[in-house]
């Protein structure tokens, strides 16, 4: 269609990614000859076009390159989940989701297993990166997020179309572990920010830890308190203690490090495979 309103001296036509990715690197080295063609482009388009044929245009470049309606949809609502947080919340949380949002992305989650759903922070930063593999891939990720309290997870709601993205489990993690053990699901990404004992959140890791595929992360947060006081339950609670028991004593299964960051974000990964 963009033919009909361009000239060849005007527009480089693709027709589809390779030739994209051919035209690509062809102009990208030849920046007279490209600026030669944008600049007639330019002038024709604001002489000659009205918004509706430019919008054509440009939507005729965003299908030509794959997954960039992907990253755009992405970005749109990464950006309206910050814009929230930053009116809302301090800027460490911001990086917080921030770094959650990024290993998700780079873990490529078929199933993530969220213990504390709380205000929903970690929640978000993960359906984000599941929505945007639902829309570049065929994967068709799944959040399970799990709360004793179920108010946690109706404010949730207010964020997130459930959907077949969110599977809600307002229940105990210990209850939870019950019904995961009589269909058991294989996780990718497990989240670990239920109650902040050591003892539960020992506990939290042994029950689900053996559904962790090959190479899927464990994360687990408030490993690092900012304090003697941050060690109380409320805060970060005696949850490095697991950190480092888990270090010693699951050192065959896990590697483990933990990044001094808000109150202490610990990455695991299982072992046993090679190559993904
Ligand atoms: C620290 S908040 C979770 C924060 C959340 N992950 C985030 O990043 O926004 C902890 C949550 O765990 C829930 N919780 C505490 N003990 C629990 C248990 N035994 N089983 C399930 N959820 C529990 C609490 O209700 C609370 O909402």
């Amino acid at each position: 269609m963009t033919s009909r309103f361009f000239t060849p001296e005007e527009f480089v036509r693709v027709d589809n990614e390779k030739e994209f990715m051919e035209a690509f690197d062809y102009y990208l080295n030849q920046p007279r000859e490209r600026n030669a063609i944008v600049l007639k482009g330019m002038r024709r388009m604001f002489h000659q076009h009205t918004y509706f044929q430019g919008g054509i245009l440009i939507m005729t470049f965003t299908i030509a390159k794959k997954n960039l309606v992907a990253d755009l949809y992405l970005a749109w609502l990464h950006n309206l989940d910050l814009m929230r947080l930053y009116v809302s919340r301090s800027n460490k949380e911001m990086g917080y989701y921030n770094l959650l949002f990024s290993i998700a992305i780079a873990a490529h989650p078929r199933v993530v297993l969220e213990l504390g759903t709380g205000p929903g922070l970690s929640s978000l930063a993960f359906a984000r990166a599941l929505q945007y593999y639902r829309k570049c891939s065929l994967v068709k990720g799944v959040l399970h997020t799990c709360d004793i309290d179920p108010d946690a997870i109706r404010r949730l709601r207010r964020y997130l179309n459930f959907g077949t993205l969110v599977m809600p489990h307002p229940v105990s993690t210990d209850e939870l572990a019950v019904q995961w053990a009589k269909q058991p699901v294989p996780i990718d990404l497990l989240f670990i920010d239920a109650y902040h004992s050591h003892e539960q959140s020992l506990k939290d890791f042994k029950h689900f830890a053996s559904y962790v595929v090959p190479n899927g992360l464990v994360i687990m947060h408030d490993t690092f308190p900012l304090s003697e006081q941050h060690e109380q339950i409320q805060y970060s609670g005696t949850v490095w203690k697991t950190a480092q028991s888990i270090k010693k004593d699951y050192r065959e299964d896990f590697e483990i490090m933990t990044i001094p960051y808000l109150c202490g974000i610990s990455l695991l990964r299982k072992k046993g495979a090679k190559y993904f």
